[in-house]
C-alpha cells in the first residue's frame, strides 16, 4: 500500500519566522490532514468588505421576511431581492451566474435549492420556500438563506424546518473553536438528521465564499469526524444543510430550461438554512445575521 500522500496546501512565508498559527497548521499537514491554502486566509480588510455585504444581505432577507405571503408568486420574491439590493448598492450575485437567470433562488416544497423564481409559481397555504441569497457589495460575497412557512403548515413539514435549522445552529456549534475539520461538521448535522428520521442531501454542499461566490473548500454535511479540511481562524465559509423528509436523492428538474433547480428524487419536501461564517481565535462568528 502506497503511504497517503501529504497535500502541501500550507506553505511558510520564505524569510519569516513561522508564527504560532504556522506551527500548529504545519503539525496537522505533517500528520496528513487537509489544510487551506494561504489565499483562504481573508485579510482583515476583506474580512470588513465581507461583514459589510453579510449586512446587506442580511437586510435583503429581512425585506423579504417582512413581505412575503400567500397569493405571492416566486417572481415577486425576485423582484423585491432584486430591487432592495440594487437600491443599497449591492449587486445580487445570483443574476446571470453560470447561466442562472434571476436575482435569487426561490425552493418551494420538494424542490431541494437552485428554484427559478417564476411569475407562474404562486405560494399557497403550508407551502415550506427557502430564499437563498447572496450579495455582492464593493467586491465581496455573502451568502444565506432562509424557510419562510406560509400560513399554516403540516407537522411533518414544520418538523422538517426546524430540524434543518436545528442542523445548522450544530454545525456551528461544531465550529465554537477553531482547528475543527469540515467532516466534524458533516457528522454532527448527519446525526441529527437521522435521528430525526430526516436524511442529508450529499451532492450539494456548503462552500468559501467572501472573495468568490464559490471558493474552497466543499463544506459536505455528511461525513465522518476528523476528514475534510480543517479550518483556521481567517476562513469564511458557509454552511447550508438541505435536509429531506424522504430519500437523500435528488436530481435535476428536466422541466427547468436553464439547468438549475434541483428536486428530491421522492418528490418529499426539502429543507435548508444558510449563513456565511468567519472562523476566529475563538469560533464561528455569523457575518449574516
Ligand atoms: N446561493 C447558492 C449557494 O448557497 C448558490 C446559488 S447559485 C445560483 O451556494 F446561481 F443559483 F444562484
Ligand atoms: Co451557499
Ligand atoms: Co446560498
Amino acid at each position: 500500500m502506497a503511504k497517503n500522500k501529504i497535500i502541501e496546501n500550507w506553505t511558510l512565508l520564505p524569510g519569516a519566522e513561522p508564527t504560532e498559527m504556522d506551527i500548529r497548521i504545519m503539525e496537522y499537514q505533517n500528520r496528513g490532514k487537509l489544510c487551506p491554502r494561504r489565499e483562504l486566509i481573508k485579510t482583515p480588510e476583506q474580512i470588513e468588505g465581507i461583514r459589510r455585504a453579510g449586512m446587506l444581505n442580511t437586510a435583503v432577507l429581512d425585506e423579504v421576511a417582512d413581505r412575503i405571503r400567500e397569493g405571492m408568486s416566486t417572481e415577486d420574491i425576485n423582484r423585491i431581492v432584486h430591487d432592495f439590493t440594487v437600491k443599497h448598492g449591492g449587486v445580487p450575485a445570483p443574476l446571470n451566474y453560470e447561466g442562472f437567470p434571476k436575482s435569487c433562488c426561490t425552493s418551494i416544497n420538494e424542490v431541494v435549492c437552485h428554484g427559478i423564481p417564476s411569475e407562474d409559481v404562486i405560494l399557497e397555504e403550508g407551502d415550506i420556500i427557502n430564499v437563498d441569497c447572496t450579495t455582492i457589495l464593493d467586491g465581496y460575497y455573502a451568502d444565506a438563506s432562509r424557510m419562510f412557512v406560509i400560513g399554516k403548515t403540516s407537522e411533518r413539514r414544520q418538523r422538517l424546518v426546524d430540524v434543518a435549522w436545528e442542523c445548522l445552529k450544530i454545525g456551528e456549534r461544531v465550529c465554537s473553536e477553531p482547528y475543527v475539520f469540515v467532516g466534524d461538521i458533516g457528522n454532527a448535522i448527519q446525526k441529527h438528521a437521522h435521528a430525526n428520521g430526516f436524511s442529508v442531501v450529499r451532492d450539494l454542499c456548503g462552500h468559501g465564499v467572501g472573495c468568490q461566490f464559490h471558493e474552497d473548500p466543499d463544506i459536505e454535511h455528511y461525513g465522518h469526524k476528523g476528514t475534510g479540511m480543517l479550518l483556521v481562524p481567517g476562513m469564511t465559509f458557509t454552511i447550508e444543510p438541505m435536509i429531506n423528509t424522504g430519500s437523500w436523492r435528488v436530481f435535476l428538474d428536466e422541466g427547468d430550461p436553464y439547468g438549475w433547480e434541483i428536486i428530491t428524487e421522492d418528490e418529499l419536501p426539502s429543507a435548508q438554512w444558510e449563513h456565511t461564517y468567519l472562523m476566529t481565535e475563538h469560533g464561528v462568528e455569523i457575518l449574516t445575521h
